[in-house]
């Protein structure tokens, strides 16, 4: 056995339900790996979790995504070895924590180009955006998108990356001082949020309406998104950083123009190992080439999580938070 830190809920509620306890971590099973974690990324999910919008039996670990070192394998784990640096972001919860055991095919080697801060950083958020950009749509030279909170995490993923496919993107944030962020990562205009006139501000900056919009915030602006989207275009929901989305009567999306609408997620667009390994291929291949970079708006240690969480709710957040283990 080997003794880990992690952060444990045992009941759902605000940032204090997050505590740090010792626990004892098991060798690692047959088809697992035991790594010590180096870095570990926030994502907004994890705040839904620990709120119980999306419910896990208690007690429970958090958090999706890491980067480390292999320090054990399990017997028929043939593809990975001690001392090989590995990242993660679809096995499960836990990755809040020193050490964790997590199936071998879940995990991405990599690079020595890649570092497992970049790692951390970009891992969950870039898959998001390889499937959001390469599947939900496959963006095209030409394509005009609207990007809400594009200085937030996978917002200026998106961003810079659909930029570089030679899409033109339009993005908004939620205060004037993220428009500085939102317009490094590409886009080419940034619609304050704060506008209640915020779809025509759109409209009057794109002079188009958009191919996309892509729309993580939900509640606070599904809606008015259907506005922004040109006839036959496709909305999507892939997220509720304001709640939860309102119901859409379909009868709307014909009058708003024939326009698509879907709510996609990163887990079943990876839970083939096959799938998820060539999509992690393809993220490698864009950090690679430059598409996508890490913007590390903060590092925080694991004591801390309490904290991140609160500044993420606060929407104090630019870019992606590291947690030090
Ligand atoms: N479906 C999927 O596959 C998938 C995968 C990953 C992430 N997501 C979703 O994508 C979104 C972005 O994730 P992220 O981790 O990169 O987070 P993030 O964008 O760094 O943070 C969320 C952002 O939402 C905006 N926001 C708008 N209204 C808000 C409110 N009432 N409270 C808090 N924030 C509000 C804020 O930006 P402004 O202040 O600029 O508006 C905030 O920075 C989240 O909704 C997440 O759940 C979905």
């Amino acid at each position: 056995m080997t003794a880990s830190r992690i952060v444990e809920l045992a009941e759902f509620g605000g940032p204090e339900v997050l505590k740090i306890v010792q626990r004892d971590l098991p060798p690692p099973a047959t088809g697992e790996v035991q790594i010590r974690h180096k870095a570990i990324g926030f994502n907004f999910i994890d705040i839904y979790q620990r709120k119980g919008i999306y419910p896990l039996p208690l007690p429970t670990g958090l958090g999706f995504e890491a980067a480390g070192v292999v320090e054990a394998v399990g017997q028929g784990v043939l593809e990975h070895a001690v001392g090989e640096r590995v990242a993660y972001m679809n096995a499960g919860v836990g990755a809040y924590s020193e050490r964790r055991n997590v199936a071998a095919d879940k995990l991405v080697r990599l690079p020595e180009s890649v570092s497992d801060e970049t790692a951390a950083t970009l891992l969950f958020k870039g898959m998001t955006a390889q499937y959001l950009l390469r599947r939900t749509h496959r963006v095209e030279p030409g394509d005009v998108l609207l990007v809400h909170s594009a200085a937030g995490g996978v917002g200026q993923i998106l961003t810079r990356w659909a930029t570089a496919l030679g899409a033109t993107v339009f993005g908004t944030t939620g205060s004037p001082e993220k428009r500085e962020t939102a317009l490094a990562a590409g886009c080419k205009e940034v619609i304050d949020l704060n506008d209640p006139q915020w779809p025509e501000a759109f409209l009057a900056a794109s002079g188009i309406k958009a191919r996309v919009v892509y729309d993580a915030i939900g509640k606070d602006t599904l809606l008015r998104s259907l506005d922004c989207a040109a006839p036959f275009g496709l909305v999507v929901n892939y997220g509720a950083s304001s709640g939860k989305a309102p119901a859409v009567d379909p009868e709307l999306l014909n009058k708003k123009g024939c326009l698509f609408l879907t709510r996609p997620s990163v887990f079943p667009h990876n839970a083939n190992p096959a799938t998820f390994r060539a999509n992690a291929a393809d993220l490698l291949d864009a950090i690679a080439r430059g598409h996508v970079k890490a913007d590390i708006g903060g590092r925080f240690e694991l004591n801390d999580i309490a904290e991140v969480h609160r500044a993420a709710e606060q929407r104090r957040l630019k870019g992606t938070i590291l947690i030090i283990p």
